[in-house]
């Protein structure tokens, strides 16, 4: 049985929510290994429509067992909203487990993460202001705050009190911020810690377990490949791992044990936040897929920006995570376009690039070059089997393969589960 990561092949929001659920009914186990409450999947299930923030997608299904791992940043109030949001629907959630070693949220990051931004001004990252970056930034510093902590009163209690001098001289000398007091945090955090304590557990083992019982473990990634804090369009990315490699630190399972990696991208672009997109679409054409493809943030409901496919960028993430094959979601998005074009190489100057660059300055400048495909201009929305696309659109489907060296082995043309082509074998 395999072990699959699945993940974002461009900046976040690639439909991955409504994969992993696809995937999750022959799955055993789901795994949560980065980011935090930034992330935002939303699942449509019998109509109904659930959007996570924190719980793996895999939580719909009562009988898979689910994790959030040690890589994963944690907004208690956040999670066990979550957590009474689904228990609310029916669903039980006996089957999740939480690692102690994840790393927890305070109100000093989220206070952090809105202040630095107005700091940065012009440079600001347009983050989802959940304080996912000053909670990776103390769990590098060795300040963090760790889900094992806030249910032991003297670990906590000891930390909080360290981590706070830190913390108030910053917010009170450079940002006149009134700072934090211990007790009042302590006071909530350890209610938090109450709550959470029945589903902690060394999830690394259990996942451990799950694989040597050949039991078949999905890799949830959030975020995408462009936001990877090292592999992505530094410094506008979040501040985790959201490539494939970032499942084995994530989860704690070493790299021999991952047999397949699976690439989500939509059948165009979007971006949220600031930073360089190179297909960005301006006018008719990006306001059209805006409104049809329903880009808006899933966490904090701003318009996405939109752009045509970037076959540079997309063969840069099947090297960058070694993708096996991908998932093309909301290919329906496309049907009115009378013409669909695919960038294949950018102007920087005079110089003509070919291969991606996380190279900032020649991103900014970089003017994409396109080849343009006929458009099918009629519905898809309804289409099960690969032979009942139009012809156009399976062009569309192979062109992109011929361009990004890997093949698509999943197309999704709607929200619900049934709106998925199976092309080809990708477990
Ligand atoms: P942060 O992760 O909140 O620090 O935000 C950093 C950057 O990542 C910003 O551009 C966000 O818009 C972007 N980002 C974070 N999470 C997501 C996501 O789930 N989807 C798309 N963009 C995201």
């Amino acid at each position: 049985m395999p072990a699959i990561v699945l993940v974002g092949a461009q900046w976040g929001d690639e439909g991955k929510g409504k994969i992993t659920d696809m995937l999750a009914e022959g799955v055993d186990m789901i795994v949560r290994y980065q980011g935090g409450a930034n992330a935002g999947h939303t699942v449509v299930v019998d109509g109904e429509e659930y959007i996570l923030h924190l719980l793996p997608s895999g939580v719909l299904y009562p009988d898979k067992l689910c994790a959030i791992g040690d890589g994963v940043v944690i907004d208690p109030k956040t999670l066990i909203e979550e957590i009474e949001n689904i228990k609310k629907r029916g669903l039980p959630l006996e089957n999740l487990r939480i690692s102690g070693n994840a790393h927890v949220v305070m109100p000093y990051h989220k206070s952090l993460d809105a202040l630095e931004e107005g700091l940065k001004g012009k440079h600001k990252i347009g983050t989802t202001g959940r304080g996912i970056g000053p909670c990776y930034v103390d769990k590098m510093a060795r300040l963090g705050i760790r889900v094992r902590d806030i249910f032991d009163y003297e670990e906590f209690h000891g930390r909080l009190e360290h981590t706070l001098k830190y913390k108030n001289l910053i917010l009170r000398e450079i940002f006149k911020h009134d700072g934090y007091d211990a007790h009042t945090i302590l006071e909530e955090y350890l209610e938090y810690g109450k709550y959470l304590k029945p589903f902690v557990s060394d999830t690394s083992y259990i996942i451990h377990q799950a694989l040597r019982d050949e039991k078949f473990v999905l890799f949830e990634g959030a975020q995408g490949t462009l936001l990877d804090v090292s592999h992505g369009t530094y410094p506008y990315v979040t501040s985790s791992h959201p490539v494939a490699a970032g499942a084995c630190v994530g989860a704690g399972i070493g790299p021999t044990k991952i047999d397949r990696v699976l690439g989500i991208t939509k059948a165009y672009t979007t971006r949220v936040g600031e930073g360089p997109f190179p297909t960005e679409l301006d006018g008719e054409i990006g306001e059209h897929l805006r409104a049809k493809g329903s880009e808006f943030g899933a966490t904090t409901g701003r318009p996405r920006r939109t752009g045509w496919l970037d076959a540079l960028l997309l063969r840069y993430s099947v090297r960058i995570n070694g993708m096996n094959s991908l998932a093309m979601t909301k290919l329906d998005v496309l049907d009115e376009q009378k013409t669909i074009k695919v960038c294949v190489a950018y102007k920087v100057g005079d110089e003509t690039i070919t291969e991606f660059t996380t190279d900032f300055r020649k991103l900014v400048e970089a003017v994409p070059v396109y080849e343009e495909l006929p458009g099918w201009q009629t519905s898809t929305s309804h289409v099960k089997d690969y032979r009942d696309l139009p012809q156009e659109a399976k062009n569309y489907i192979k062109y992109v393969e011929s361009q990004i060296k890997a093949p698509i082995s999943i197309i999704s043309v709607g929200p619900g589960r049934s709106q998925t082509v199976i092309l080809r074998k990708f477990v």
